[in-house]
């Protein structure tokens, strides 16, 4: 048996605030039980689900060295779906109404974090072969791993695997800060390990320190070696691009079920998803109080409000879209203030046609899946996605940018050959964004049957985690043959 720690700053059902989260929480539940002994560790957030408060276990005690700081560590320990999960608790450090807040505050949050983390493992009576980590928070960890534990012989031969999720966080900060708050010697803030563009760069850290490094799709793998994906890393990318394999993500397919999602109206399968949708659309519709219209595009967006998600194209041709075609939207999400405000905005321009509900909620999130016709992703760049994946499950045709891992997931529909699961365009520009959207909405009016096919193609794709947790296995193998 190989024991797995995966190390990562959020995990369904705990805390959640975008994708990172529901793979951690979904894809140890499929790694070979037989084989593996997979648990995950966290922050014990102060702004977590409170509802999992009475099954958390405390497990032990001790205190962390930061330099010249010593802080409090508790370890907790719960069960979910088979899986143990330990918390990190420290209030101090974890009090925060979200998980991150200023960029300050979360260099020496998450130091401290990855270094606890490690000092964790001689009290849980649990050794892993391999520890898991994921996106900058977690970037220090295999840096500590190989400096302040690297003598201590519980700890050799643990190998690191390191998963980006997101290239563009880097948890970049002042280098004297950095190694004020870590005790790192002075001479690993170099090019060549900790040091980026003059700053200290958690992410920069994972790449250089861990065995293994993975991102969440072949194409983004590809991308972040490059100039245009490598968000000023792709030099490195490229020089550790024999330890860099891309992993697409899966779902959590009882989680994202049409067939039993507690959260909407109107259970449905692929054979009865034409019904299903059209009678949640309807409730949808009279819920949103936009107009209830069998005819209009119901267009769907669930995601975090940010430039990553290609929100400015769509702010650029809103009016021009709404006054010309008989399309909706559904938009949840929050985040940066000017991309709520545009799509409040609209929603007060166009009453019947936008429903923008600015927040958080799992369960808006289900009914906006199940209901639309379509779900709209014009990402700038992606290195997974889950929503497009998300969507297809659901039957609702996704409308995305050939970028990440919608490119290697979404299959654009060809008329000729009836194929594809979804519309796709290649530029980042509004226009050309506008374009296939009015494409959709033609075959969508005109052309029921292939509608019906793309819907069907969608939900017959099979985006379990079956196939990458192998992936992730064989990984593992290789490391600690
Ligand atoms: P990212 O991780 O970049 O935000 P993904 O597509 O990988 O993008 O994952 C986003 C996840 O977060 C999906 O499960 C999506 O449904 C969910 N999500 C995003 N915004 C919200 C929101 N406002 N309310 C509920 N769920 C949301
Ligand atoms: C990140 C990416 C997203 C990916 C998710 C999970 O948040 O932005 O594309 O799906 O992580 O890997």
């Amino acid at each position: 048996m190989k024991n797995i720690l995966f190390v990562s700053s959020e995990a369904v059902p705990f805390i959640k605030t975008g994708g990172l989260a529901d793979v951690v929480g979904s894809l140890p539940r499929y790694i070979n039980k037989n084989e593996f002994d997979v648990r995950v560790i966290l922050p014990k957030y102060a702004c977590m689900d409170k509802s999992f408060l009475p099954d958390l276990k405390f497990k032990c005690h001790f205190y962390v060295d930061l330099n010249w700081r010593k802080q409090y560590a508790g370890i907790l320990e719960t069960q979910y779906k088979g899986i143990t999960f330990y918390f990190v608790d420290n209030e101090f450090y974890f009090a925060g109404a979200s998980p991150y807040n200023n960029i300050y505050e979360d260099v020496e949050k998450f130091a401290y974090f990855s270094k606890a983390v490690l000092c964790a493992l001689p009290f849980l009576e649990y050794h892993p072969d391999v520890i898991h980590c994921n996106d900058w928070q977690t970037g220090l960890l295999p840096v500590f791993l190989h400096t302040s534990f690297g003598s201590d012989p519980f700890y050799s031969g643990i190998k690191t695997v390191f998963s980006i999720h997101n290239m563009k966080f880097q948890g970049r900060w002042r280098i004297r800060e950095v190694m004020d708050i870590t005790g790192l010697p002075k001479q690993i803030f170099n090019s060549n390990e900790l040091e980026a563009y003059g700053e200290a760069n958690y992410l920069k850290g994972g790449i250089v320190y861990a065995d293994a490094v993975t991102t969440v799709s072949p194409t983004y793998a590809h991308d972040i070696t490059t100039p245009e994906g490598g968000e000023g890393l792709d030099g490195l990318m490229f020089a550790r691009r024999n330890v860099l394999s891309g992993i697409i993500n899966g779902l959590d397919y009882e989680e994202y079920n049409p067939l039993t999602d507690p959260y909407i109206d109107y259970h449905f399968s692929e054979r009865d998803a034409v019904e299903g949708k059209r009678l949640n659309k309807k409730k949808f519709q009279e819920n949103a109080q936009i107009a209830v219209d069998e005819n209009a595009l119901l267009i769907g967006i669930v995601s975090r409000l940010t430039d990553q998600k290609g929100f400015d194209l769509v702010a650029y041709v809103m009016d021009e879209m709404l006054s010309t075609m008989n399309v909706q939207l559904a938009v949840l999400g929050t985040g940066e203030s000017r991309y709520e405000n545009m799509f409040h905005y609209f929603q007060n321009k166009y009453p019947d046609k936008v429903y923008a509900h600015i927040g958080y909620s799992e369960e808006n999130a289900h009914q906006i899946y199940a209901s639309c016709d379509a779900f709209l992703m014009p990402s700038l760049f992606e290195p997974c996605g889950l929503s497009q994946l998300i969507s297809m499950r659901y039957g609702t045709v996704p409308i995305v940018r050939e970028t990440g891992g919608l490119k290697d997931t979404v299959e654009p529909y060809n008329e000729y050959t009836q194929t594809g699961t979804g519309f796709s365009f290649r530029n980042y520009n509004a226009h050309d964004m506008l374009h296939v959207i009015r494409y959709a909405k033609q075959v969508f009016d005109n052309d029921g049957q292939s509608w019906k096919g793309i819907m069907e193609r969608g939900m017959d794709m099979n985006f379990s985690w079956n196939a990458s947790a192998g992936k992730y296995e064989e990984l593992y193998n290789h490391l600690t043959e």
